[in-house]
C-alpha cells in the first residue's frame, strides 16, 4: 500500500492512517448500495439490524483484522500462511472476493464518472427524463463499457505506479466535500413537501418486514461497507505502528463509514418520497434521485453541486477500488512472484472480462445462472457469502488458532492501552460471531431458494469448501 499508510510517530500520521482505511471503507457501498439495499429490504427494520451488525460484528472483525495484520506484519494471504499453511485458503478466498467485487465495482464506478459528463452536458435540463435516461444508459451495450474501461484504467495507473498516496490525498479533500454535499442534499430533500415519509421509512422500523433474507442482506452490507472479510483491513493493519491504539482506530473508521451510509440514506429517502418514487428503485436510486434534486434546485448552484457530488462519488469509489485491486496485486507479487506491472495487468485483465459480463447482463445480454445475470451473481456471491464467511474464518482463526495472550498483547499494545471490553470482544470473536454468521448464512441461503438465489449462494459455499479441501496446493 501507499507510503501514506505507513504512519510516522505523530498524530498527523495517525489521522492519515484512519483516513486511508476510511478511504477504503467509504465508497459506493455507502452512497450507492446502502440506500437501495435499505429500500429493497423494508427500510427502518433493515437499518436497525444493519447497525446492530456493525456494532457487534463489524467492529469486532475490523479490530481482529487490524490486530492480525499488525501482529504478522503481512497482508491477507501471508498473514494466514505464516501462522499455519492449512489456513492459506482463507486468504485466497479473500483474494477471490477482491477479484469478484472488482467484477462489478468498476461498472458502477464508470457510471459515477459518466454522470460527471452527463450532468456537465445538460442532464439536469430535462428533470422528467432523468429516470429513463439512467435505465437507457446502463442497458446500453457499449456506453457503460467505455466508462467502465476508463474507470478501470484509472485504477490500473494508480496501483501500477504505486501512487495510491495521491488518490488518498485527493480523498482527504474530496471526502469531506462529499460529506458536506450530502448534508446539503439532505437539507434540500427534507425541505420538499412530503419528505417526512422518507425519514419515517428509514428510521421507524416495521419489524414485520424482517425475514432471513433481510438479516443476511444487512450482514452482507455491513461487511461490504466496512471492507471486511477479505483481508483488506489486515493489509492496512500490517502498516500500523505498534504504538497506535487499535481500538480507537477501529472505532473511528467504523463510525465514519456508518455515518456516511446513514447520511446517504437521509439524503435519498426524503427526496424520493417527495418525488413520489418507490423506495425499491434498485441500483439506479442515487443516479436518479440526486440529479433530480439538483435539477429541481436549478441554476448554476444546482449544476455545480451535482457536478461536485459525482466527482466526490467517483473519488470515493476510486479510493475503495484501488484497495480492492491492491489486495489481488499484492497476492500475485508476494505469493506468485510476479512483478508489480505483470501483477496489475493480470489482475485487471480478469477484472475487465468479469466487468464486461456484469455490464452487459444489465441489458439482458450474456449468460445467466438460475435466471440471474453476471452483475447480480458477483454481487450475491461476494456480499452475501464470501465476505461473511471470510469474516467468520478470520474470527475462527483468531479465536482458535492464535493465542489469547498474544491478541491481548497486540490490542492493548503490551498492556499500555486499556481495553476493558477485551473479554467481551474475545468471546464474540471466538464463539458468538462464527455461530451467528453460520446461522444467518444458513437461513438466508435456505430462504433464497424461493428465488433461485439460494442455489448461487450455495455454490459460493461450495467454492469455499473446495478451496479449503485443496488448500495445501496454494
Ligand atoms: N467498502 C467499500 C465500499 O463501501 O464501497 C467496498 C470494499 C472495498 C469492499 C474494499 C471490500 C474491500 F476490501
Amino acid at each position: 500500500m501507499s507510503a501514506s499508510t505507513k504512519p510516522r510517530d505523530n498524530w498527523g500520521s495517525k489521522l492519515g492512517f484512519v483516513m486511508a482505511a476510511a478511504g477504503s471503507a467509504v465508497g459506493l457501498g455507502n452512497i450507492w448500495k446502502f440506500p437501495y439495499t435499505a429500500g429493497d429490504n423494508g427500510g427502518g427494520a433493515f437499518v436497525v439490524i444493519y447497525l446492530f451488525f456493525v456494532i457487534f460484528i463489524g467492529f469486532s472483525v475490523m479490530l481482529t483484522e487490524f490486530a492480525i495484520g499488525r501482529r504478522t506484519q503481512k497482508s491477507a494471504v501471508g498473514a494466514f500462511k505464516s501462522t499455519d499453511r492449512r489456513w492459506t485458503f482463507a486468504g485466497v478466498i479473500g483474494v477471490t472476493s477482491g477479484l469478484l467485487i472488482m467484477g462489478f465495482y468498476p461498472v458502477v464506478g464508470g457510471w459515477a464518472i459518466a454522470y460527471i459528463a452527463k450532468v456537465g452536458t445538460g442532464l439536469l435540463s430535462a428533470p422528467e427524463a432523468i429516470g429513463d435516461s439512467f435505465g437507457g444508459f446502463i442497458s446500453d451495450p457499449i456506453q457503460p463499457l467505455m466508462w467502465m474501461a476508463f474507470y478501470l484504467f484509472l485504477n490500473i495507473v494508480i496501483v501500477m505506479k504505486g501512487i495510491s498516496g495521491g488518490i488518498e490525498k485527493a480523498g482527504k479533500i474530496l471526502m469531506p466535500l462529499l460529506f458536506i454535499i450530502l448534508i446539503i442534499v439532505s437539507v434540500k430533500g427534507l425541505m420538499l413537501p412530503g419528505s417526512m415519509a422518507g425519514l419515517e421509512f428509514l428510521f421507524s422500523p416495521d419489524f414485520s418486514k424482517i425475514d432471513s433474507n433481510v438479516i443476511l442482506a444487512a450482514l452482507g452490507q455491513a461487511f461490504f461497507s466496512l471492507s471486511l472479510g477479505m483481508g483488506c483491513m489486515m493489509t492496512y493493519g500490517s502498516y500500523l505502528k505498534k504504538k497506535e491504539n487499535l481500538v480507537q482506530t477501529t472505532a473511528m473508521v467504523t463510525a465514519m463509514d456508518t455515518g456516511v451510509a446513514i447520511l446517504a440514506g437521509v439524503a435519498m429517502f426524503p427526496a424520493m418520497f417527495a418525488f413520489g418514487m418507490a423506495p425499491t428503485a434498485g441500483p439506479g436510486l442515487v443516479f436518479v434521485v440526486v440529479p433530480q434534486l439538483f435539477a429541481e434546485m436549478g441554476g448554476i448552484i444546482g449544476l455545480l453541486l451535482a457536478l461536485m457530488f459525482f466527482i466526490g462519488l467517483s473519488v470515493a469509489a476510486l479510493t475503495s477500488s484501488v484497495s480492492l485491486l491492491e489486495v489481488v496485486v499484492s497476492y500475485l507479487i508476494d505469493e506468485k512472484g510476479l512483478s508489480r506491472v505483470k501483477a496489475v495487468i493480470t489482475a485487471s485483465s480478469v477484472m475487465a472480462v468479469l466487468c464486461i459480463f456484469a455490464s452487459l447482463s444489465l441489458g439482458g445480454v450474456g449468460p445467466t445462472l438460475f435466471d440471474t445475470g453476471a452483475f447480480d451473481i458477483f454481487d450475491l456471491l461476494t456480499d452475501k457469502i464470501f465476505l461473511a464467511v471470510g469474516g467468520m474464518l478470520v474470527c475462527i482463526f483468531a479465536g482458535w488458532r492464535l493465542k489469547r495472550e498474544d491478541l491481548e498483547d497486540e490490542i492493548t499494545n503490551g498492556g499500555e492501552v486499556k481495553f476493558p471490553l477485551f473479554g467481551l470482544w474475545y468471546a464474540l470473536v471466538k464463539f458468538i460471531i462464527p455461530v451467528a454468521i453460520a446461522i444467518v448464512a444458513f437461513m438466508g441461503i435456505s430462504s433464497g431458494f424461493d428465488s433461485g438465489k439460494g442455489a448461487i449462494m450455495l455454490l459460493g459455499v461450495g467454492i469455499i469448501a473446495g478451496a479449503a479441501l485443496i488448500s495445501k496446493k496454494f
